[in-house]
């Protein structure tokens, strides 16, 4: 299916699996958001060179795959830490103090949004709704765990536990 391609950045595996996602749906471009997920679990995140890749694949413009990646905040458009801390600060959870916690863990780790710390355990990002407001203030780690209802000193402890954590590794 992908003979065209020179350069791939997948495997033979992996193609499959592209095909798989393809299959799935009634037109191919569809498959441009399980194509990006499977970039960012190869390599951590999804480059410019990545998005043009995936637009080969599916045969879609670059600016296409671009604006997809760039809407949604569970796609890195750069390398993250080890620790990718995703801080909620839409409405709910600024009203129960989102934004606080946002600036508290910037400066407590000493970056701002976007940004990674220099040993590379973590990074920080301002992100909308993530559909816990109910448990507001909340952060996301890795695009996988939640935290919610938090407080500063459970703040404290979780960057601590992450970092002796990353210390074992
Ligand atoms: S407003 Fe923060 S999770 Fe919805």
């Amino acid at each position: 299916m992908f003979e065209n391609i020179s350069n791939h950045l997948f495997n033979q595996e992996e193609l499959k699996q592209v095909e798989y996602h393809i299959s799935k749906y009634p037109k191919k471009m569809s498959a441009v958001m399980p194509v990006l997920w499977m970039i960012q679990e190869k390599f951590g995140w999804i480059s410019i060179d990545s998005m043009k890749y995936v637009g080969e694949l599916l045969e879609l413009p670059y600016e296409h795959v671009l604006g997809v990646a760039t809407f949604y905040t569970m796609y890195f458009k750069k390398p993250v830490g080890k620790y990718h801390l995703q801080i909620c600060t839409n409405v709910s959870c600024m009203l129960c103090g989102g934004d606080k916690l946002f600036k508290y863990v910037s400066d407590k780790l000493g970056i701002k949004n976007k940004e990674v710390t220099s040993d590379g355990i973590f990074s920080i990002e301002e992100v909308e709704c993530l559909g816990s407001c109910g448990t507001a203030p909340m952060l996301q780690v890795n695009n996988k765990e939640y935290y919610e209802n938090l407080t500063l000193p459970q703040v404290d402890e979780l960057l601590d536990r992450f970092r002796a954590e990353a210390s074992k590794n």
